[in-house]
């Protein structure tokens, strides 16, 4: 029994710890003014952090989890929008057409002054059982960051075919073991719930790769990329974003895993094609028409103190770009 009654009147525990903020303030703080576009809002961190260091920016700020909406400060220089960073170009366009506070003197084509991505999933919502997006803990095979539609994990592990569980273990989740998981799966059908899913994959591979790392990681991770198509949206988001993204504006992307930084590392490698200033200059001098330019070669990661403070921070690499051409 809970010999401490106000310990369970206590705050919840906080939304989101934001990764890399100081870092994410820093690339935004040469671009002073304009709409900087928050695609991954959470719990509203970075955007918080943004408004508070740079007074003149507005933020548009979007997440595909209509329950991010309950998180939105009272700013009159924020916007929120329930919205799949995949539509970003709609999205845009929309707040342009509809004459919003966003209007077109601040949102019009070279009005985007950086667009930042966080990708994957929050703290929120991976240690909420119901969301079914955790192997620790029981809730329904669900997954998906918009729970108003679209395929839940159930239908993905239920309903398709073996080869297509394989490839999709494969595929989004770097598994080894693929067809053997994929293969106790369809042999345990239907599944009813993460707990379940969690011993039939512990069950399928071998004691040795049990004791590494903890053996359901790779597959939750693989069919969470299927059911939300992330990686799809992603190259969807990156594109708009680079076409909105006014010359000196900045792109900043928060990846988890390899998967998703190969692709932000081949689409940035794709648009600084012809300029090869060195990264140190403020403005590119070769000539060269890039689209962009390179914030930090190799990337950056998080500070040994803050993945020490916050070690869900441990896998986080940042790529951030600047447009040099419209
Ligand atoms: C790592 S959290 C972002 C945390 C946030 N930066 C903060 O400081 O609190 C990722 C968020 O992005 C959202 N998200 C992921 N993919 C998305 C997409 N394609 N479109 C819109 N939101 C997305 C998730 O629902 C989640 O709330």
């Amino acid at each position: 029994m809970d010999q401490n009654p106000s310990s369970r009147l206590s705050s919840p525990p906080p939304y989101h710890e934001s990764v890399m903020v100081e870092q994410v303030v820093d690339l935004f703080r040469p671009v002073k003014s304009g709409t900087i576009v928050d695609t991954t809002f959470g719990g509203g961190g970075h955007t918080r952090a943004l408004l508070t260091a740079l007074p003149d920016i507005r933020v548009l700020a979007l997440d595909r989890d209509p329950d991010a909406a309950a998180q939105v400060p009272d700013d009159p220089r924020l916007d929120f929008v329930a919205a799949n960073f995949a539509d970003l170009d709609q999205v845009l366009t929309t707040f342009i057409s509809e004459g919003h506070r966003h209007d077109r003197e601040h949102l019009g084509a070279g009005s985007v002054a950086g667009v930042l991505f966080d990708l994957g999933i929050s703290s929120r919502q991976v240690d909420e059982p119901s969301r079914g997006f955790s192997y620790r803990r029981q809730g329904p095979l669900d997954m998906r960051m918009d729970p108003t539609h679209g395929p839940t994990a159930a239908d993905i592990i239920n309903d398709r075919p073996v080869d297509e569980l394989v490839r999709i273990l494969r595929d989004y989740g770097e598994e080894r073991m693929a067809r053997r998981i994929a293969e106790a799966i369809v042999r345990h059908r239907p599944i009813t719930d993460t707990a379940e899913l969690t011993a039939v994959i512990a069950g399928a591979v071998p004691a040795a790769a049990r004791r590494r790392r903890h053996p359901a990681r790779k597959a939750f991770q693989a069919i969470r990329i299927a059911v939300n198509a992330e990686l799809d949206a992603l190259g969807q988001g990156l594109d708009a974003a680079l076409d909105w993204v006014r010359p000196g504006g900045r792109v900043v992307v928060i990846a988890y895993h390899s998967l998703e930084d190969r692709i932000v590392k081949q689409r940035f490698a794709a648009g600084t094609a012809g300029c090869n200033c060195p990264p140190d200059l403020p403005v590119c001098t070769c000539g060269r028409a890039a689209e962009v330019r390179l914030l930090a070669r190799k990337g950056l990661r998080p500070t040994e103190d803050e993945i020490a403070r916050n070690p869900r921070s441990r896998s986080a690499l940042l790529r951030a770009a600047e447009k040099v051409s419209s």
